[in-house]
């Protein structure tokens, strides 16, 4: 049958990402290509003993359905953090739980954009945000980076240009997929130019807890004057993303309207996993726990860096996160990422190529590789086998 699916639904013979995926998760290849947190480290027992105790003591309550805006409680304990750990001036009704980070992209652009409306993104940028753009209709304007981030003279240009624009969404801390980081003064200019413009960031900060070196940087949203910026983060890299868990904070007016969008949705997050989290989160010391997380990622970027350096081919670059998950490769001569992922599936390693993460004008030669979920041997042969296909490439 051949069905008639509205014009939101993308082209299933264009899930370029998808075929990647399928072809990295073949065993015999290492893959650099997906970006799942390490599960050796999450908190196995401990949340057992926290989901043990749910049932024991409030299981009536955590099988019920629950309010959309989240677990009382577990808004609380977030809201907590974001005060003492991200410097972000929030009470309890600016914050609303959701079922990870991805619904909030989704909904913030469900609420705000209208089919042909601008939505300003960094070049390149997390591709699934792109793909929710995409399906609301965003015309997607993508602004240029460099090693700090979006370039916000640039952002500036671009806001002159479209002063109509709806949304800025950025990732400030170890960008999916660059591994930058924008400084403070950049962030507070952000703040500042989406007052100015009357436009609202979508600050997306999966990654700001995984820093394993330099100093925190407080968020857009600290330096937020009037309510423009929508925070978003979630439990996914710091706890486990199969609980499906994230939070936004964002201004009363806003949540309130994002309540009733996410009625619609799903009427609220799973509220057994808000009750296990909560209690989770009572019961032990999560600060300590992420310390681990960044000690094994530290280690293990650290480890591809060098692994990079020493192996890959002269004139390849690469990024220098200090922290998160990825490191982004730039190799000269204007060659195809795509043949390159081929030729590397052929020496039985992957990565994600750059391409998928442009919202317009690809840069040639550029890819992401993910560094969380692999041991130091995999890194290390994995790196060797890509340099071989590079230079195979190179040399053609
Ligand atoms: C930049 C970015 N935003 C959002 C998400 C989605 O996270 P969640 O698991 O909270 O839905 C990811 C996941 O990798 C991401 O990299």
């Amino acid at each position: 049958m051949d069905f008639q699916f509205s014009k939101r639904v993308p082209n299933l013979n264009n899930d370029v990402v998808g075929e990647i995926l399928k072809v990295a998760g073949d065993p015999d290849i290492i893959s650099f290509a997906g970006g799942l947190p390490a599960p050796e480290l999450f908190p196995v027992k401990q949340m057992q003993k926290a989901a043990n105790e749910v049932f024991e003591h409030d299981g009536q309550d955590a099988l019920q359905y629950t309010a959309s805006i989240g677990n009382p409680k577990l808004r609380s304990l977030v809201k907590n953090r974001m005060q003492t750990h991200k410097h972000i001036s929030c009470d309890v009704n600016n914050v609303c739980i959701t079922t990870g980070s991805e619904q909030s992209i989704d909904l913030i652009a469900k609420m705000m954009v209208n089919p042909g409306d601008v939505v300003l993104v960094e070049k390149p940028t997390y591709l699934c945000a792109l793909d929710v753009f995409r399906s609301y209709g965003a015309k997607i304007i993508g602004v240029d980076m460099d090693d700090d981030g979006m370039k916000v003279d640039t952002l500036a240009d671009t806001l002159e240009k479209y002063p109509e624009a709806k949304l800025i969404y950025t990732i400030p801390n170890f960008q999916n997929p660059t591994g930058r980081t924008m400084p403070a003064n950049r962030r507070e200019k952000v703040a500042n130019l989406a007052s100015q413009y009357d436009v609202i960031v979508m600050e997306d900060d999966p990654y700001g807890e995984i820093r394993y070196s330099g100093k925190a940087i407080n968020p857009i949203k600290h330096f937020d004057p009037d309510g423009h910026v929508i925070y978003m983060s979630t439990f996914s890299k710091i706890l486990a993303p199969g609980m499906r868990l994230g939070w936004i904070v964002a201004d009363k007016k806003f949540v309130d309207m994002f309540v009733v969008m996410k009625q619609s949705a799903d009427l609220h997050s799973d509220n057994l996993s808000q009750y296990i989290i909560a209690r989770f989160m009572e019961e032990n010391d999560l600060d300590a726990h992420i310390q681990k997380i960044r000690d094994v990622y530290y280690s293990r970027a650290s480890m591809m860096i060098k692994e990079i350096d020493e192996q890959f081919p002269k004139g390849v670059k690469h990024s220098n996160p200090e922290g998160g998950m990825f490191i982004w490769v730039e190799v000269p001569g204007n060659i195809n990422t795509m043949d390159l992922f081929n030729t590397c599936v052929e020496h039985n390693v992957a990565f994600v190529p750059g391409e998928p993460f442009y919202p317009d004008d690809v840069i040639p030669g550029t890819f992401r590789v993910n560094f969380s979920n692999m041991n130091d041997n995999q890194i290390h042969e994995g790196i060797r086998r890509m340099a071989v296909a590079i230079d195979e490439m190179m040399n053609k």
